[in-house]
């Protein structure tokens, strides 16, 4: 694969219309969004699509999320539309949330890896749109990250994901979100979530008038996200997922790899802080919505300074639910 000298790069009007040009010239881009950042390929060019699944290393199987911006017309790219599937549109898009519809077949072949569907999503951030207009063309982006690890949520981390794999990254600040849009099926009867966001169950319920299917976060799954069997947002650290409240364990664990002389931290609310006495503690924010925004910026300052993180679960409601959706998948130790 070609080596690149990787620049982040203001989102100037010249600086959009370069990375529009190495889009169009089929080399990726790193592209923000106010979820997390994407890296960014022409969806209608097979090289360019196959320079993602190579620099990502991702498996060959999992379908590639297409943006475009909010004047494009989706109808050349999907069929059968449904009125529920329209709600979702007006209503939450442009967005933190993909909605699946069947493909008419117009993007290549390694983005529905033939699944027959095609995911769209139309990103609120002002860059992805100026980006997305500007090329005018579907852009195949997933999240700009080596696969298994933590998705980025700044430049910064793009650039320490995937230096020498792109030649731009926009700079487009802190994504506002900090964890991956809500993926919807809407090619049935009912909308069927595939990965839970910031847009929640209870939102979509209210908006289409009828109760969705849930996938993801329960057993029996009837569609499943090719993407949901793999590994996924790991720190390169081991992490310990203690239970929301269970302060006690979460202080047990700690003792345990200090007095092996490890150096462990734990990772908690800001209300939590007075159960861990003299422990390190890093406090990541005061709700759900601030601890998706500092998730995984925190979690990439943190994997660099210590040997394991110890994170305190949240209530798992709503978008709590979203966030220990993420959160649940780290878990990669016990004590
Ligand atoms: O917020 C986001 O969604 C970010 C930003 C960059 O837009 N993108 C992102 O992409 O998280 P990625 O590839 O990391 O995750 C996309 C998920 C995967 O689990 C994939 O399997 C699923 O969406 N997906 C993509 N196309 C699909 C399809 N046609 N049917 C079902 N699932 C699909
Ligand atoms: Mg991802």
């Amino acid at each position: 694969m070609q080596e690149f000298n990787t620049k982040i790069l203001k989102p100037t009007k010249k600086n959009i219309e370069l990375a529009s040009q190495e889009l169009k010239g089929g080399n990726l881009v790193g592209m923000p969004t106010e979820t997390v950042y994407g890296l960014a390929a022409n969806a209608f060019s097979e090289e360019a699509v196959s320079k993602i699944f190579i620099a990502k290393n991702r498996p060959q199987d999992n379908p590639l999320i297409v943006h475009v911006h909010k004047n494009y017309n989706i109808y050349s790219l999907v069929s059968d539309v449904s009125p529920m599937a329209k709600k979702l549109l007006n209503a939450f898009t442009p967005g933190p949330i993909t909605l699946v519809f069947k493909s008419k077949g117009s993007v290549c072949e390694s983005v529905s890896k033939g699944l027959g569907t095609i995911a769209i999503r139309i990103p609120e951030h002002k860059v992805a749109q100026k980006l997305l207009k500007t090329c005018n063309l579907p852009i195949a982006a997933p999240s700009a990250n080596i696969s298994s690890r933590m998705s980025a949520t700044n430049a910064k981390a793009v650039f320490e994901e995937l230096n020498g794999k792109l030649p731009i990254i926009l700079d487009g600040k802190s994504s506002k979100i900090g964890i991956e849009s809500t993926v919807v099926d809407v090619t049935g009867e009912y909308p069927i979530i595939l990965r839970p966001g910031k847009i929640t169950q209870n939102m979509i319920e209210r908006v289409v008038n009828q109760v969705t299917e849930k996938t993801v976060y329960e057993k029996n799954q009837k569609v499943v996200s090719p993407g949901v069997k793999y590994k996924h947002y790991l720190p390169s650290v081991p992490v310990y997922v203690a239970k929301e409240g269970e302060y006690e364990e979460a202080n047990k664990v700690y003792n345990s790899l200090k007095a092996k002389n490890l150096n462990p931290i734990i990772v908690c609310l800001k209300n939590e802080k007075k159960h861990f006495k003299n422990n390190q503690v890093a406090v990541i924010g005061a709700n759900s919505i601030s601890l998706a925004k500092n998730l995984y910026s925190f979690l990439r300052k943190l994997e660099k300074e210590y040997s394991h993180i110890i994170i305190m679960s949240v209530n798992n409601q709503g978008f709590g639910l979203s966030v220990m959706n993420r959160i649940n998948k780290m878990h990669t130790f016990i004590e």
